[in-house]
């Protein structure tokens, strides 16, 4: 039977997670966007937001969700134009993978329209091209893993080829988002264009380490590999009150703790619930202390579901 409207969550994401720039991303649990999308008899795609954030492009044409239905409308040359809900629940430029929770709930839901709905994976370039829309770069370690779920290496982008590595979700996630704005598009302009090579056999070491860490549970391996020499020097000057917050964690007891994305959110490695609450009051008074600017936060094990289907309508 044919879908009339379908809703649709998508999670959000740590990427990079630490050393692995551009290719490991985690999903969590929340916060997360929500899309609905139903058929209607005109062509094309419209859109309305439904937010409390400042800055969420409400044309269709610019806003991630939007484009991503239009590319897909166009490629399978649908009979039928689409009505998008935008729920969007977490700001623009916060290091949560914001853009590609968007995306990948749009896409999610769009497809559940498609006479033949295409696989997850096979989603993932539309999604991709909402992030170059978002920030210029079809990176996927936000989109993959909010996608897919787990723990996603992006092992090539040319050709694109993403591997989910099995998780043991022993590791606890804090994820400490300071209500400022970091522009994924500044975030990147920032970083060095070439790398010394004593510098990446340091990095790529890391990201052996966190993907053996990841697979086997074992929090002590990732979160020592959680250190990236790069990209975060550059962009810790980026968010205010950065290093005292990584103080405070580590000596909150964190295991870990990093730039989630491209920022301003820090996250941290965690062994335990209890030592997740202790490391996040830390990080969050620490924000305040230092930078005068009050966070939200989240504490999560890994999502291993990804996005999904919260609702649908036949005709
Ligand atoms: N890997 C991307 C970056 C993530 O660090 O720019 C952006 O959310």
């Amino acid at each position: 039977m044919k879908a009339r409207s379908v809703k649709t969550f998508a999670p959000a994401t740590i990427s990079n997670i630490g050393p692995g720039f551009d290719v490991l991303g985690i999903a969590i649990n929340r916060p997360g966007d929500s899309v609905l999308a139903g058929r209607r008899r005109e062509s094309g795609v419209s859109l309305t937001v439904k937010t409390n954030y400042p800055n969420v492009p409400l044309d269709a044409r610019r806003n991630v969700a939007g484009h991503v239905a239009s590319l897909m409308v166009e490629e399978f040359k649908l009979p039928f134009g689409v009505d998008l809900v935008l729920y969007k629940r977490m700001p623009i430029g916060s290091g949560l993978g914001s853009s590609a929770a968007s995306g990948v709930a749009s896409a999610l839901a769009v497809n559940a329209l498609l006479p033949k709905p295409i696989s997850k994976p096979d989603l993932l370039p539309f999604v991709l091209e909402g992030e170059r829309l978002a920030c210029g770069a079809p990176h996927a370690d936000n989109a993959a893993p909010s996608l897919l779920g787990g723990a996603c290496l992006i092992r090539s982008y040319n050709p694109l080829d993403v591997v989910s590595i099995p998780t043991v979700s022993s590791i606890i996630w804090v994820v400490v988002h300071p209500c400022l704005t970091v522009e994924t598009r500044k975030a990147r302009s920032v970083l060095p264009k070439t790398v010394p090579l004593r510098s990446a056999v340091h990095q790529w070491g890391n990201v052996g380490g966190l993907t053996v860490g990841l697979a086997t549970g074992n929090a002590r391996l990732v979160g020592k590999c959680i250190e990236d020499i790069i990209i975060e020097p550059r962009r810790a000057r980026l968010i205010p009150g950065f290093r005292a917050v990584k103080d405070a964690a580590l000596h909150a007891g964190a295991l870990g703790c990093s730039i989630s994305g491209s920022g301003p959110s820090v996250f941290s490695v965690a062994s335990s619930p209890r030592a997740a609450r202790a490391i996040a009051t830390a990080m969050v008074n620490a924000f305040l202390r230092v930078a005068s600017v009050r966070c939200d936060v989240y504490i999560s094990r890994i999502n291993q579901n990804g996005a999904r289907i919260s609702g649908i309508q036949h005709r």
